[in-house]
């Protein structure tokens, strides 16, 4: 739970809870919604729905059953895809003077791209209880849609967040994606769909070659979504046949189209506290190894 604030009413712990002069102290929940699937949310996200007197969400983000499959009968929905920041402000201060509950809900997990933190520190601020619930990001969602695991033993594995720069939202130095597809690992590519041609070029820039395996993902989880395989030098023309320019994400890198390596984890020749090697299978592993091959 987030800070616990002494303001002028003084706060009473003795009942294990935290109240304000008899009044509830109020609270707020970033909620992790997931990509859309109502039934991706996690249990401790849909009971903060269920528990919540007020439910804010972004309708164009979040699919409706998420909120109305858990929200109480007579809890209050907002779309904060209508109101302004300062709105979503006043209604955290109107908790606190009633001691509201408060369930804010994000598209994925909230800790990506989701303005979380000016909020957080706001409700927290007006000493409110805060948490944060995760949730499952698009990336996570995108990878199961495309059946693929983003880090295949001696090809990737490491895993880039990121975002093409541009939009109302400039990019640190040094993060611009052609810095990051220097490491040929694998990406998972937000907010960029509507500049496809941009960063296409900015990924051919930093090595990646013309074949590189790409996953498109729309809408994952959502009623109508697309999940398509295609190359580096496909995504833009996929992209604008489809008109995919929102909700899309790229996952990029050698490991989406890489088969036939194998886990040194589960290898009979590999031993850890909970198993013994086999050592014929020992030796074969160790002599692979030597030869600086993967696993046989
Ligand atoms: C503002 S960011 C929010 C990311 C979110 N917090 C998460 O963890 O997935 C919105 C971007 O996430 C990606 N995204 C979110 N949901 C998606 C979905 N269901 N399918 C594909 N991409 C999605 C898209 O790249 C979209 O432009």
């Amino acid at each position: 739970m987030g800070r616990v604030a002494v303001g002028a009413r003084g706060l009473d712990v003795s009942a294990g809870r935290h109240r304000l002069s008899g009044v509830e102290r109020g609270r707020v929940s970033f909620v992790g919604a997931g990509p859309g699937a109502a039934d991706l949310i996690t249990l401790r996200g849909a009971r903060r729905i269920a528990e919540a007197d007020v439910v804010v969400w972004a309708a164009s983000l979040v699919m409706a059953e998420c909120v109305t499959e858990h929200a109480r009968p007579g809890a209050e929905l907002v779309d904060s895809s209508r109101i302004a920041h300062e709105d979503v402000l006043a209604l955290y201060a109107r908790a606190a003077d009633e001691g509201l509950r408060i369930a804010r809900v994000h598209s994925g997990d909230p800790s990506l791209w989701g303005a979380v933190q000016e909020q957080y520190d706001a409700a927290a601020a007006l000493g409110l209880e805060v948490e944060i619930v995760p949730g499952v990001s698009a990336f996570g969602a995108a990878a199961a849609a495309a059946g693929r695991e983003l880090t295949i033993p001696e090809v990737a594995q490491s895993v880039v967040l990121t975002r093409l720069e541009g939009g109302r939202t400039p990019m640190p130095p040094r993060e611009k994606l052609r810095e990051f597809a220097r490491h040929g690992t694998t990406m998972a590519i937000f907010l960029s769909a509507a500049r496809t041609g941009q960063m296409v070029d900015e990924l051919r820039a930093g090595g990646y070659p013309d074949d590189t395996p790409v996953v498109v993902a729309y809408r994952t989880t959502w009623p109508d979504e697309v999940t398509l395989r295609c190359r580096l030098d496909e995504v833009e023309a996929v992209c604008k046949e489809r008109r995919f320019w929102r909700q899309t994400l790229f996952l990029v890198g050698p490991a989406l189209g890489a088969a036939g390596t194998r886990s040194h984890l589960y290898h009979p020749g590999h031993f850890h506290t909970f198993r013994k090697p086999e050592p014929a299978a020992r030796r074969a592993l160790r002599a692979a190894r030597a030869a600086g091959s993967g696993a046989p």
